[in-house]
Formats: structure tokens, C-alpha cells, sequence
């Protein structure tokens, strides 16, 4: 396990963010900007307009407000601002014929009129000024510019011969999916293809996979070959199927990262994206037609590649695009308030009424995605608010929901704190995604640890080892995986915590195969700030595992830089490092020189890079700690890995797919005891140094790191037969003391990791 630790930390290049500018591309745009106080027909109204004090022109635009009926004839809206607050559409069409005819010579009195309600309008609803897109903290390294290799490599591997890599022969969702011509859709939000394909474009591009890259190309060509005249592309085409935007966002996605490992792609993926956006805004425009109640929390991801569009390839719709994005916000749901202290749910949420009547705001997959929209929303506010909130909820979140796994808890809706709770695989790798996002745009290294918790604990927790069954429901302290009757989830099926294709509901798999090891490459090649990407190879070659005595090594890497960029690339890099409070002196040699402590500043260490290759050895030594949860019980952490005990179980084979024999759905019982209480000042850390890791690491008994501690058996009662009652406060000793060996959570599939104290 030494060597995911390693892994754990390519995790994050940086380019000294001084050295370059990151452009935006584009004219400054003159749209008016109208507020975001407007909200699309299904939803609640936000607010209601309001007249400020200042500047002067506002009281008196709100006393000329009653004579904006005579307006009627240049746009019949006018005749009930009300009208406007639930059309914002209607509005700008109305701003933009107020241009024109203001435009034209002999103005008719009336339209002075409208230049005061114009002019009052920017400052009520929003402003006039220059909407540019604010620049990322941090730029994605393009997909392929930094390779996989070592422990990452082959966990790819791993994937790639496991469920997700083989769906798109057997499974039928994906096999026969309607996106490239077949006739399988599980439901009319149309998300399995693109899901699929989301997923399968960096798997295949960073394991060098010729089968999945051709899959992938050919996905990619149907779809966009077939895009129809209107622009709108996917399966509806030449179809009577409603038309909702949402299955889109992941393909949109995919189609971007396509472009990113193959350049000749670009135009044609970008000619396709802008025509759909000129599609979306018309529809958006047309009282948000195509925003179904998912798309409505979900319009964050379409934002995200709007602004991709904006900042790479604006082709002159700049206005349209950034028109687009805030039409996606005033159609979608308000996560500025989800997220605020004032409504956030500390508790469970199923006997809690949803304040804003969107319940869907609860739900934990979509509580992942919009942890994206506020910083998506600053880069065209600029409101630093936007930016606060958004810091603030991601700490709330996990502070009522949060697993010590690094996950929180929603089965299907936000679940509190208890242990049997069960977290969604789903909202796993879209929170990795997000948290991932959230680092690039504010920055703050809090991000970029949680999701390295998330991912090497919470991910591999729910997949088994070889990657070809998965829950749809994880626990933290979960007894059995079994068809569970009755079950802790008050909205969730019995069969949800079984390991399998599709446990509980068929979107997973495609899903799974979004599911990303590949997110990891996500985040490494996240977060190098500069536009120029450097041209640079990058060969981790984990070279510590192979010396002695470098057991807490967690990168080394080394840079063969291209000459010819020498000169005006890269001069130096940032390390990503972990929170300090999970190490305690970490040290870096570099080029085999003198090992000096790290100094990093905001979470990252600085490092000069000389022409030729750089080679250097971070080591950062952690510390066991343990963490306080509900009931007086704890949890052990060592690192970025959470520590649990794997019990004992027996494994039976519920069922088996018929076209694929290793697609099983697979029952956990436990075969001993899993009642012990726990004396942490007895957690002792061991580890071996085997030559090689094992394959695949995250299974029982693979992991070559572990901690014992002191423990006795105690009275814990289930709550039905197949879940643990909560641990039990203050238990006493039913028998003697005995050694327990906990291992990181994400090699048990049947564990107890809050633990009662003794
Ligand atoms: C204005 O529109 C709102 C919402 O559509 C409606 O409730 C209200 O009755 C309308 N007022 C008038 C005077 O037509
Ligand atoms: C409007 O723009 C000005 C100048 O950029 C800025 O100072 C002000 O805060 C903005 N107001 C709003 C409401 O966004
Ligand atoms: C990917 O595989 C192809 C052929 O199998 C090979 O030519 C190419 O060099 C490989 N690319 C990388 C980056 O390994
Ligand atoms: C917008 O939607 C509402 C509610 O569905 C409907 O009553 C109204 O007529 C629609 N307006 C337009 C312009 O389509
Ligand atoms: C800034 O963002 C916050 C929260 O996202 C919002 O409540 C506030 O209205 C925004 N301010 C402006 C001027 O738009
Ligand atoms: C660092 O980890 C500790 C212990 O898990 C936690 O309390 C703290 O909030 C973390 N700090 C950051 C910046 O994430
Ligand atoms: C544990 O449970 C058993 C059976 O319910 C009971 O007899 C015993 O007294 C309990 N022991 C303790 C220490 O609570
Ligand atoms: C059992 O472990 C506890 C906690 O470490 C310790 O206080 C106690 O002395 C141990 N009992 C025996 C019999 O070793």
C-alpha cells in the first residue's frame, strides 16, 4: 500500500502560476446582464424585484415603472413585469428591441422612457458592465499530456479489464445504447451513452486502449455525424423522444477530452457544441424548455462547457455563450441557498420538509454535481460571495453528512452521520470530480485532500477488487452485503448494498464506467496554471519503491523535458502536499542531492526544474490520527487512508450474466465476530515492503499496510439481522483482550470502521 500512497501524490503539477498569464480569450461582452432573481416555470420564484435608493436613475425608473405599459406594442412582456420575472428570456429580447430602436432616429417619447427602465434595469437586476469569464486558479492539463504509470498504471488496468472496460460488449445498456443508433435507453434523460462515453475517453486514452479509443471515435463521430439541422444532438434525433438537455452534459464532457488527446478533432466537436448552444439558448429562452427537474440541478455541467467554449474556442459568441450560462442558472435551481448556513440540512433529511419545495436540491447525486455551480457561477460574476459559499458548504456537508471513508452520506437523500447509512457510488466520483474543480477554481488545498481521502478510501470501499461488481450503496460499518429486509435506507431498495451489474438501478454501470481511476488522472493532470501547456513528458517512475528505506515515499517523478520548450515553458513546478496535519516532517531530495524539509506555502512545494531530466523524492512520513464520531466511537485514519477492520466473510454468487460470466452479483456474510471495542492508545502502524504490489491492491489481505490495536469483545446489536445498531457507548468487556488488524477501508468489503472506545 506504500505505493498508493506514492501514487497518491502525482496528484498535481504546478506551474509557477506568476510566469504565466492565463488568457481570456475574447472581446469583452456588452450583453446587459440581468440578475440572477428569475427562475424557470417549475420552480419557485426566488425573489421579487425590488427598486435600491442608488444610483439616482432608480427611484425614478421605479416611479416611470407603471407607464412601462405603454411599452406594450414593442414587447407585449412589458405589460406585466411580473411576467419578466418568470421569462427572463422575454426580458433580454425586450432589452434588445429597446437597442434597436434606440438605434433609430426620431424616438418616440415612450421609448425615453424605456431608457430610464433601461438603464434602471442594469442596476436592479445586474449590470452592464464587461462580463468577462474570471480566469481559473488553476488549468487542466489537457488529457494525455501527463501518463499514468506504476501502482495508477495498473489500477487503470485494472478498470479497464473490469466492468467498465467490457460494458460496451455485453451490457445492453451500453452495447445497445440509442446514442449511436441501437434501441436501449433505461429512461428518457437519456444518460447511459453518454455516461459511458464520459467515462471510456480518458480510460482509454490513458491506458492506450486501441479498442476503447476506436469506441470512443466512433461514439463520437455517430453523434455528432447525426447532430440534425435544428443543432440538437443524441438520441432524439429523427425521433419523437422529448428532448431534455441534460444527457448532453456528459457527453459534452467526453467530447471535450476527445479534442484534448486528439487536436484534429477540435473543429468539428467545437462547429457541433456551438450549434447545439444556439439550440439551448433559443430553448432556454422559450421558458427553459428541455430543463427537466434533473437538468435543473444539473445545468453546472453544461456551464462548465460553455465556459470551456468561451476560454479555448469563443469563435465570436461570447455574448451567446455567457447568455447561455446565466440562462442555465435562472433555469436551475438556487445552490447558493442549498448551500448557505441558513437552509443547509444538519440532520437527515428524510422527515425534514425541503425549504425550497425542490427536494431533488437533497439529493445526494445531485448535491455532488452542484457543489460545482457556485465557483462555475463566479467565473461569470465575479461575485466573491459566490466563491465564500461555496468554500463554506462543502465544509457544512461534510461536517452533518461527512464519512470518516472522506465521503458524506445520501441514500438517495443527504443521511446524517449514523454508520449504517449508505453513501451512493454515484455521488462518489462526481464529488471527486467536483471537489477536484472546486481546487482549480478557489485554490484551497482543503479540496484537493478530501478527494484524495474519497479517492482511496470511499471509491474502492464499494467496487470489489477486480473492478467487475459494485454497490449501489456503501456503509461505513456494513456487516453484511446481502438482499437486506428490512434495510437502513428509508429510500433505497433491498438489494442496494449487494455487489453487482446493477444493484438497485441500472444507471450504475455506465456510471461505473464513468467512475474514473480515471478521475485520478483527472486530478493529476488538474491544476497547472499557464496557458502555454508545457510540452512535457512525464515519467513517474516511482523509483522510491524501488530503494530501501523510502517506505512513506509518496512521488517520484522525474521531468524529461522537451528542449525545444526549454526556454519559454517550464521553469519550475509545484508539488501538491497533503494536509500537514497528516505529516509530520516531510523532507525532498532532488536529484539524488540532500534531503531538505518541505516548505510548502498554501499546500504547495516548489520546485526548480533544470533542462534535462529532474528526478526528486518527496517523502512525506505520516501520522496515525483518529477522529471523533457520533455515539463516543472513533475513527483511525493513518495518511489519506482510513483504517477499518475487515471481517471475516463468505461469498456466495447470486447471480450471473448470461453474456458475461464475470459480471456477478455476489452476497457478503460475515464469518466471525465484528463486536470488539477498540483502545486507541494502543493503534500501532506496521508495513512490508513487498517488490512488487499486489494486483489488484484493494482487495482482503492485499494491502501491505496495516495497524493493530488492542481490543475486546462487547454486547452491539444488529437493527434487523444484515446492519449494526449504533455503536454502543461506553461498552463493557464481554471477554479477554485480542489483537485486531485494521486495514485500509477500501480493501474490506465487509468491515467496521467506527469503532466504540474501551
Ligand atoms: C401579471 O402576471 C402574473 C404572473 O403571470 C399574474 O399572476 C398577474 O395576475 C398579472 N397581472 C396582471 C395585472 O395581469
Ligand atoms: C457592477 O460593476 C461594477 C464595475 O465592474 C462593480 O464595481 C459592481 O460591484 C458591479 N455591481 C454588481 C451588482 O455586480
Ligand atoms: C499507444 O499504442 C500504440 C499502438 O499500440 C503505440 O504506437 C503508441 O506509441 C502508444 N502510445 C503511448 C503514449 O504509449
Ligand atoms: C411558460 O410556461 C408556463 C407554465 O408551464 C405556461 O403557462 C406559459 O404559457 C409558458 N409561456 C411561454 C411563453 O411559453
Ligand atoms: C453574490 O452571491 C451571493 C451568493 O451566491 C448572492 O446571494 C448575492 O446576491 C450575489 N450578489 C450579487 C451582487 O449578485
Ligand atoms: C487536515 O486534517 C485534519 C484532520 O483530518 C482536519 O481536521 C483539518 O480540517 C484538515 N485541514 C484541511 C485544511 O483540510
Ligand atoms: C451481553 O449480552 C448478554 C446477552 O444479552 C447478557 O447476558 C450480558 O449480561 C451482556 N453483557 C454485558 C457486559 O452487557
Ligand atoms: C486489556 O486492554 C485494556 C486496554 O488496553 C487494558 O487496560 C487492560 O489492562 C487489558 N487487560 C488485560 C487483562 O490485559
Amino acid at each position: 500500500m506504500r505505493a498508493i500512497s506514492t501514487a497518491a501524490a502525482i496528484l498535481g503539477f504546478f506551474v509557477f502560476p506568476s510566469l504565466f498569464v492565463v488568457s481570456v480569450l475574447g472581446a469583452p461582452s456588452p450583453t446587459i446582464q440581468v440578475g440572477r432573481s428569475v427562475t424557470g416555470s417549475a420552480l419557485q420564484r426566488r425573489t421579487t424585484p425590488f427598486f435600491p435608493d442608488q444610483p439616482p436613475s432608480c427611484p425614478i425608473c421605479a416611479q416611470d415603472y407603471p407607464s412601462m405599459s405603454s411599452c406594450a406594442e414593442a414587447a407585449p412582456v412589458l405589460q406585466n413585469f411580473t411576467n419578466i420575472i418568470f421569462n427572463p428570456g422575454a426580458f433580454i429580447d425586450v432589452i434588445k428591441c429597446q437597442e434597436n430602436i434606440l438605434n433609430t432616429p426620431n424616438l418616440p417619447a415612450v421609448v425615453d422612457g424605456m431608457r430610464k427602465v433601461c438603464a434602471i434595469e442594469s442596476t436592479l437586476l445586474g449590470n452592464v458592465s464587461n462580463v468577462d469569464v474570471a480566469p481559473k486558479k488553476y488549468l487542466t492539463l489537457p488529457l494525455s499530456q501527463v501518463r499514468p504509470a506504476g501502482w495508477l498504471l495498473n489500477q487503470l488496468q485494472v478498470q479497464t479489464n473490469g466492468l467498465a472496460g467490457h460494458e460496451h460488449e455485453f451490457y445492453h445498456w451500453v452495447s445497445g445504447t440509442d446514442w449511436t443508433g441501437g434501441t436501449q435507453a433505461y429512461s428518457n434523460l437519456e444518460e447511459a451513452g453518454s455516461y459511458w462515453f464520459n467515462g471510456m475517453v480518458p480510460n482509454g486514452v490513458l491506458v492506450n486502449s486501441t479498442v476503447l479509443n476506436q469506441k470512443t471515435l466512433d461514439f463520437l463521430n455517430y453523434v455528432i455525424d447525426h447532430q440534425d439541422s435544428t443543432g440538437w444532438l443524441g438520441p432524439e434525433v429523427g425521433t419523437s423522444k422529448p428532448r431534455y438537455l441534460w444527457g448532453r452534459y456528459p457527453f459534452f464532457f467526453g467530447a471535450i477530452q476527445m479534442t484534448e488527446a486528439h487536436p484534429e478533432l477540435t473543429d468539428k466537436v467545437v462547429t457541433a457544441m456551438h450549434k447545439f448552444v444556439s439550440l439551448a439558448n433559443t430553448m432556454l429562452k422559450n421558458n427553459g424548455t428541455g430543463v427537466e427537474p434533473w437538468a435543473a440541478t444539473r445545468w453546472e455541467d453544461f456551464v462548465i462547457s460553455l465556459q470551456w467554449l468561451y476560454d479555448n474556442h469563443p469563435n465570436g459568441n461570447q455574448d451567446l455563450l455567457i447568455d447561455t450560462m446565466k440562462r442555465l442558472k435562472w433555469t436551475g435551481v438556487p445552490w447558493e441557498k442549498v448551500f448557505s448556513q441558513q437552509y443547509f440540512p444538519t440532520t437527515a433529511v428524510e422527515r425534514t420538509p425541503n425549504p425550497f419545495n425542490l427536494p431533488l436540491t437533497w439529493h445526494g447525486v445531485n448535491v455532488a454535481e452542484g457543489l460545482k455551480a457556485l465557483p462555475s457561477t463566479y467565473r461569470f460574476t465575479h461575485n466573491q460571495t459566490d466563491l465564500d459559499v461555496a468554500s463554506k458548504g462543502w465544509d457544512l456537508l461534510f461536517q452533518y453528512h461527512g464519512r470518516p471513508s472522506g465521503i458524506y452520506a445520501a441514500d438517495e437523500y443527504l443521511a446524517g452521520l449514523e454508520a449504517v447509512r449508505g453513501t451512493e457510488l454515484c455521488l462518489v466520483v462526481e464529488t471527486m470530480f467536483s471537489g477536484s474543480y472546486l481546487y482549480q477554481i478557489i485554490g484551497d488545498p482543503k479540496f484537493a485532500d478530501r478527494v484524495e481521502r474519497i479517492t482511496y478510501n470511499a471509491l474502492p470501499a464499494t467496487l470489489t477488487g477486480n473492478m467487475w461488481s459494485r454497490q449501489y450503496l456503501q456503509q461505513q460499518n456494513q456487516i453484511a452485503s446481502k438482499n437486506m429486509n428490512p434495510n437502513p435506507f428509508p429510500n433505497d431498495g433491498a438489494y442496494s448494498n449487494v455487489f453487482g451489474l446493477e444493484p438497485n438501478y441500472p444507471q450504475l454501470p455506465s456510471r461505473v464506467a464513468e467512475v474514473r481511476l480515471e478521475r485520478i488522472p483527472d486530478y493529476t493532470r488538474s491544476e497547472v496554471s499557464g496557458a502555454p501547456v508545457p510540452r512535457t513528458v512525464l515519467d513517474n517512475d516511482y523509483s522510491c519503491f524501488k530503494q530501501q528505506g523510502l517506505r512513506h515515499c509518496r512521488h517520484a517523478l522525474s521531468f524529461q523535458r522537451h528542449s525545444d520548450y526549454y526556454d519559454h515553458c517550464f521553469v519550475g513546478i509545484h508539488i501538491l502536499c497533503p494536509n500537514s496535519s497528516w505529516v509530520s516532517g516531510g523532507t525532498i531530495a532532488i536529484n539524488g542531492g540532500t534531503a531538505r524539509a518541505v516548505a510548502p506555502s498554501n499546500g504547495l512545494q516548489a520546485v526548480s526544474v533544470a533542462a534535462g531530466t529532474t528526478r526528486f523524492v518527496l517523502n512525506l512520513p505520516a501520522k496515525i490520527t483518529t477522529e471523533s464520531r457520533p455515539h463516543g466511537s472513533i475513527a483511525v485514519h493513518r495518511g489519506p487512508f482510513n483504517f477499518a477492520y475487515d471481517i471475516p466473510r463468505s461469498q456466495k454468487v447470486l447471480s450471473q450474466n448470461s453474456q458475461q460470466p464475470l459480471a456477478v452479483d455476489l452476497e457478503f456474510d460475515a464469518t466471525g465476530a465484528w463486536q470488539y471495542a477498540i483502545d486507541p492508545s494502543t493503534l500501532q502502524f506496521h508495513a512490508t515492503s513487498p517488490s512488487s504490489l499486489p494486483s489488484p491492491i484493494f482487495d482482503s489481505g492485499k494491502s501491505p499496510l496495516s495497524i493493530t490495536v488492542t481490543a475486546c469483545p462487547i454486547n452491539w446489536s444488529t437493527a434487523g439481522d444484515t446492519f449494526a445498531a449504533s455503536p454502543p457507548t461506553n461498552p463493557s468487556c464481554t471477554g479477554g483482550n485480542t489483537t485486531l488488524t485494521l486495514t485500509p477501508l477500501g480493501t474490506t468489503k465487509l468491515r467496521i470502521s467506527e469503532f466504540p472506545v474501551m
